[in-house]
């Protein structure tokens, strides 16, 4: 890889900001419409709308795009901010479920495609918060 191709950033990659748009739309329709999501659609408020943004700005952020997420929110602490909600196995890989499908039909770039899927789906497994996380082996339980 030249030093050029090198500095060019997955959000460049992908097509910028139209396609981070265009991925967390199919996302949430997903979410919306899989019965396989239902357990993760109702952690959610029924308007996705306020997420949808937040979850754009996040992406764009984490893809090397403007920094759109941190100097509203701060650090992402994004373990921590799901702590709320009960996330195992079976969440993860509905929201993968999605994820995947999203990618599928907004990031054209093959490479760039799988890249991001391997990248969420190690977000997505550190994520969890209910039994089998290895991130928690070895807490203590009372
Ligand atoms: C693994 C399964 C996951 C579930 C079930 C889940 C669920 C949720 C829920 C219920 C919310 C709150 C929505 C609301 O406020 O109405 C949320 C927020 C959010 N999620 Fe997830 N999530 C998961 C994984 C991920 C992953 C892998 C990412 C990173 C790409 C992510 C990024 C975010 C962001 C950026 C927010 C907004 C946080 C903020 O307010 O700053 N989530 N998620």
């Amino acid at each position: 890889m030249s030093e050029v191709e090198a500095e060019i950033s997955m959000f460049e990659r992908i097509g910028g900001a139209v396609v981070v748009d265009r991925l967390v739309e199919a996302f949430y329709g997903r979410m919306d419409a899989l019965p396989e999501a239902t357990t993760i659609r109702a952690m959610h408020a029924p308007d996705l709308g306020p997420v949808k943004n937040v979850l754009k700005r996040y992406l764009t952020e984490w893809t090397g795009g403007p920094k759109l997420y941190s100097p509203e929110k701060g650090h992402p602490r994004l373990r921590q901010r799901h702590m709320g909600f009960a996330i195992g196995n079976a969440e993860r890989d509905a929201w993968l479920l999605c994820m995947r499908g999203a990618l599928e039909e907004t990031v054209a770039d093959g490479n760039a495609r799988q890249e991001l899927d391997m990248a969420l789906t190690k977000l997505a497994d550190w994520m969890r918060n209910q039994a089998g996380n290895p991130h928690d082996a070895g807490t203590a339980r009372p």
